[in-house]
């Protein structure tokens, strides 16, 4: 039995890439072709965040001739969320014939070698939450490789074909959040392996892999990690920072997305 019940608009559709979009990276679902819209709480079984401005919206519609379904916002641990509710998304994709999953978020930097302003790849995670989308489904799944290695080729040529620049790529360390690290905790971070961290986007991908799908993640470096720089943290800045790398991530998407379909 279906874990959700879908409105008319969800039921004659079949995407085979879903795309999940962080803060600031609304407009992305500007550029499908025929875009129909359907919010979150029109699909019972989905959870809907209480955050005002952050209910959650799904996209769906053509970029190059595939078939899209784009959820713009998510739900946190950190709003009183399990992560299996946090990958519920996921859950919906899969249950729309979705293939391949491409994630988005925004990320502090805890490699001081990685920049502000840019896109971080993500080659595997450090699941620092003890949580997991999978407790209570009695699976115990591979993770060797969570980030399909071939769809991580794909957009790091994609990227130094249209920027000229190598996508830089990295450890994703998920953390529970609300607050920020400390400079403690980013030194911590560091010293466990970790380039980049933040509060989404792992769960999601277990999901993923545990339904079959194949994963790619893509963080915006939208800060230094505490301690790495003489400022304090602000998210209105985090925020910002995302929207302004927005335009660097949709033109690699409306490249690699028609590509990822052909692998
Ligand atoms: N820490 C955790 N999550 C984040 C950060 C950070 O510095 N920046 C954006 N998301």
């Amino acid at each position: 039995m279906s874990e959700f019940t879908l409105p008319a608009v969800l039921r004659s559709i079949s995407p085979s890439v879903g795309v999940v979009l962080g803060s600031g990276l609304g407009g992305f679902a500007d550029m499908l072709d025929g875009a129909k819209t359907c919010d979150y709480a029109d699909i019972a079984g989905l959870p809907v965040s209480k955050v005002a401005g952050h209910s959650g919206r799904l996209y769906l519609g053509t970029l190059g001739g595939v078939e899209l379904v784009v959820a713009q916002g998510r739900v946190h641990l950190y709003e009183g969320w399990s992560a299996k509710e946090t990958a519920a998304v996921i859950r919906l994709f899969h249950e729309l014939g979705v293939r391949s999953v491409v994630l988005t978020n925004a990320a502090g930097i805890v490699n001081a070698n990685l920049k502000p302003g840019r896109w971080m790849l993500i080659s595997d995670h450090l699941n620092l939450t003890r949580q997991s989308p999978l407790t209570g489904s009695g699976q115990f799944v591979d993770q060797t490789e969570v980030y399909s290695k071939e769809l991580r080729d794909l957009l790091r040529a994609e990227s130094l074909e249209l920027t000229g620049t190598r996508l830089s790529e990295g450890i994703y360390a998920w953390v529970n959040g609300p607050e920020y690290e400390t400079p403690a905790e980013i030194w911590m971070l560091r010293t466990l392996g970790a380039d980049a961290v933040g509060m989404s986007t792992v769960p999601e991908s277990i999901q993923a892999r545990a339904l079959g799908m194949r994963v790619v993640a893509l963080s915006c470096l939208t800060n230094f990690g505490a301690g790495l720089s003489p400022h304090p943290l602000n998210h209105e800045e985090v925020i910002q920072a995302g929207k302004a790398a927005a335009g660097e991530l949709f033109t690699l998407l409306k490249s690699a997305i028609p590509a990822m379909v052909e692998i």
